[in-house]
């Protein structure tokens, strides 16, 4: 292989520059070339083809989204499209691909190598942590410490005023993104889609955590799970007495400066995406286990549904009392 490419796609998320600039100065480091594929799938439909030196990823490892842009391109479902990139790719003497991204990326990642037998490589990149085969994506760790910090916030209101707050944070169909949250800013109540809880069983825990003398309250609801509006409009129903309040943290929890952790997967994977390019026939999502850098095919990526930490919800329980 003399050139690769490098994408972001899906969901931008901290660390996708953090992993540019690792797969960049990794490839670099190998004699290889590098080009940047601006605007995801839609940047290979479109020719948009920049070449990256090492300078041209300076400064970048702190700064959240991502510098070769985002977008969603749902049309990269077509075969005819996917065909159209394939042949952009061929033309610009790319011969294979790093894609960073999320879970709609890893089924467009897996079609471009099973379509074609082009050689792509994944590193997984989403605030949602919702990908088989590895413990933590890239921007999850700095999502969630996004949100805590703005939950604590939102504490000091329900806790001045003896309010009940439900807030709903992003994830997608996971509960990863919202559970963390939920344990991490000591919340009495976490709802998620793998585990959802009929609305009247939270007034009854509301009750039995107010006969304790708990007056205030946070509820993390994960976005799959339902919507703060509706939740809150049943409880303050179910229970006129108190003052319930919603919040929707929304995009503040996708930017933002990528923490330590971040940054540091991001260029564990960054370079261990291009070791695996070079190495390996067959598509691998690079991941984390542990501590270890894993490797997992895209095929099984795909196929395979992240799970949420029992262990976890059963932490949050046991500390609401
Ligand atoms: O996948 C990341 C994420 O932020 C999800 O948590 C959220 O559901 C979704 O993206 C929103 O996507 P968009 O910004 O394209 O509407």
């Amino acid at each position: 292989m003399k050139k690769i490419g490098v994408l972001t796609t899906g969901g931008d998320a901290p660390g996708m520059n953090a992993a540019i600039r690792a797969v960049v100065r990794t490839a670099l480091s190998y004699g290889l070339e590098v080009t940047g594929v601006e605007r995801g799938f839609r940047g290979l439909y479109e020719k948009s083809f920049v070449k990256l030196t090492s300078r041209s990823v300076s400064g970048i490892i702190n700064k959240g989204g991502t510098f070769l842009k985002t977008i969603r391109f749902p049309e990269f479902k077509e075969y005819g499209i996917r065909k159209a990139c394939y042949e952009n790719l061929e033309k610009e003497g790319i011969e294979g691909l790093v894609i960073i991204g999320g879970d709609g990326s890893s089924k467009g990642a897996y079609y471009l190598y099973n379509d074609f037998n082009f050689p792509v490589v994944l590193i997984p990149a989403s605030i949602d942590n919702d990908l088989y085969g590895t413990d933590c994506t890239v921007g999850f760790d700095t999502a969630v410490n996004t949100a805590v910090s703005a939950i604590d916030n939102i504490r000091d209101t329900a806790t001045s005023h003896n309010r009940t707050f439900v807030i709903e944070v992003m994830g997608r169909e996971s509960g990863n993104l919202a559970l963390e949250v939920a344990l991490a800013c000591g919340a009495e109540i976490v709802i998620i889609p793998e585990v959802k809880i009929p609305y009247e069983k939270i007034v009854y825990l509301l009750k039995e955590q107010a006969e304790k003398g708990k007056i205030s309250s946070i509820i993390i609801l994960a976005e799959g799970a339902g919507r703060a509006e509706d939740l809150t409009a049943f409880l303050q129903k179910a229970l006129p007495e108190r003052e319930i309040r919603y919040s929707v943290l929304g995009y503040i929890q996708r930017g933002g400066t990528p923490t330590y952790l971040t940054r540091a997967l991001a260029t564990r994977f960054g370079m261990a995406a291009v070791d695996i390019l070079l190495k390996e026939k067959h598509p691998y999502m690079v991941g984390i286990k542990g501590n270890e850098i894993i490797y997992t095919p895209l095929k099984e990526v795909i196929s395979n549904q992240t799970s949420i930490s029992e262990a976890h919800l059963e932490i949050i329980k046991r500390m609401a009392i």
